[in-house]
């Protein structure tokens, strides 16, 4: 097999709704992928915040093998699996949560958590949700229409109903739309998609005393920064403000499909039988995974804390060195951009061809969200990398464009 036969054959069978880069991805370990043409890439991608653990790792292979073993990757919901209990237990734990609902994705997880949230509401005369410009919360119907960017509705409407928009990091814009009639707020404590923004430490405490002066249930999605991306088992740890349901996917499953509502305080209870399910959710093979990745979190978050530092000074002295090209690096832990100039896409594809994945966050942030276990070394290489593509880019270092 070659890059090329796998992109021919896959452009004369998919569907139009990817862009994808002309290479296909055959193995890894640690840190380092390898192409179908033998060519390594240093991954500062991770499948998308995804690959906490890189690839190879020994402890997910035993876990996997051992339920195949088992027998049973599969068991539906109408039976309890140990691994999914387990997982749930160690959630809960970790995140100070008390209940929890397993499902496949990012979107489903956001789809679980506005349902609970318009269930919440429904005896009480509530049904708006408040969301914010530049989020993302999933391309399903629900997480779409709370996901407060144009270019994710355009040939879709309608959307779902009373869903409105504020700004982020502006709380007098959350006041001017919330009422009583208002069933839920919907923020990523890191916006990622957006454009890697981080939340105001006053932004979230004021949502949460809105939240709570209206009886709103308060949703943060951490579908991107949770899981020890940002240095904190949970984003929300950062800030001191607990929301009543937090939102997971990506990193959960270590690499296998896996999402999760985590129900905290008011949020408990929402849900009785019948109200809500997903035929793979807590699926045996993923939940093993997902031990496995929440019983390393505490360290990951740890590792993710110290090495991010460091790559967030690598950023800005990057920034500094291209004033022609950059605006500015911002970022927490391990889940960082630098907002270009221009679109990052040819930054992206002359770093692939030097052998480093990056991918684009917005339409001018260029992101670094790579394997929690990244090492400092890791982080060198990458940021020489970006420096020599966009110097290749015609930028001179140095140089102030004013
Ligand atoms: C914050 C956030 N929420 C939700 C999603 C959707 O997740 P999924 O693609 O697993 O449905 C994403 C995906 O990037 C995300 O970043």
């Amino acid at each position: 097999m070659s890059n090329q036969s796998i992109v021919d054959t896959a452009k004369a069978n998919y569907m139009g709704n990817y862009s994808q880069f002309p290479i296909a991805i055959k193995s890894g370990r640690g840190t380092i992928l390898t192409d179908e043409d033998g060519k390594e890439y240093l991954d500062f991608v991770a499948g998308i915040a995804v690959n906490a653990l890189g690839y190879g790792d020994e402890d997910e292979r035993k876990a996997l093998l051992s339920v195949i073993d088992s027998g049973v990757l599969h068991t539906s919901n109408l039976y309890y699996n140990s691994h999914a209990v387990h997982a749930a237990a160690m959630l809960n734990e970790l995140a100070g949560s008390s209940e929890v609902f397993f499902c496949n994705s990012g979107a489903e997880a956001n789809e679980a958590a506005l349902k609970m949230a318009r269930k919440y509401g429904s005896g009480r005369g509530k049904s708006e949700i408040i969301s914010f410009h530049h989020s993302f919360h999933g391309r399903t119907y629900g997480a779409v229409t709370v996901t407060g960017q144009e270019k994710y509705h355009k040939g879709f409407a309608p959307m779902l109903p009373s869903v409105v928009y504020a700004e982020y990091n502006d709380l007098d814009s959350v006041r001017a739309l919330a009422s009583e009639r208002t069933a839920a707020i919907i923020v990523e404590p890191l916006q990622g998609e957006g454009g890697i923004i981080p939340a105001d430490r006053e932004f979230l405490s004021g949502l949460r005393e809105i939240a709570d002066s209206l009886d709103a249930i308060l949703i943060f999605d951490e579908v991107q920064c949770g899981m020890g991306r940002t240095g904190k088992p949970f984003c929300f740890q950062h800030y001191g403000v607990k929301p009543d349901i937090m939102t997971l996917a990506k990193a959960l499953g270590g690499g296998l499909p896996m999402g999760a509502a985590v129900a905290f305080g008011k949020a408990a209870g929402i849900f009785s039988p019948g109200d809500h399910a997903a035929t793979f959710g807590g699926n045996a093979a993923a939940a093993a995974l997902a031990e496995v990745v929440l019983s390393k979190l505490p360290k990951l978050a740890a590792q993710a804390d110290a090495n991010g530092r460091y790559l967030g000074e690598q950023l800005d002295g990057i920034v500094a060195d291209f004033p022609d090209l950059c605006v500015e690096a911002r970022g927490m832990g391990l889940m960082r951009g630098i907002e270009l100039k221009v679109p990052p896409r040819d930054v992206i594809s002359a770093c692939m061809e030097k052998g480093l994945l990056v991918c684009s966050a917005g339409y001018t942030v260029l992101r670094f969200v790579p394997p929690l276990i990244v090492s400092k070394e890791d982080i060198d290489k990458a940021v020489a990398i970006v420096r020599s593509a966009l110097s290749a880019s015609g930028a001179e270092e140095g140089k102030d464009a004013t």
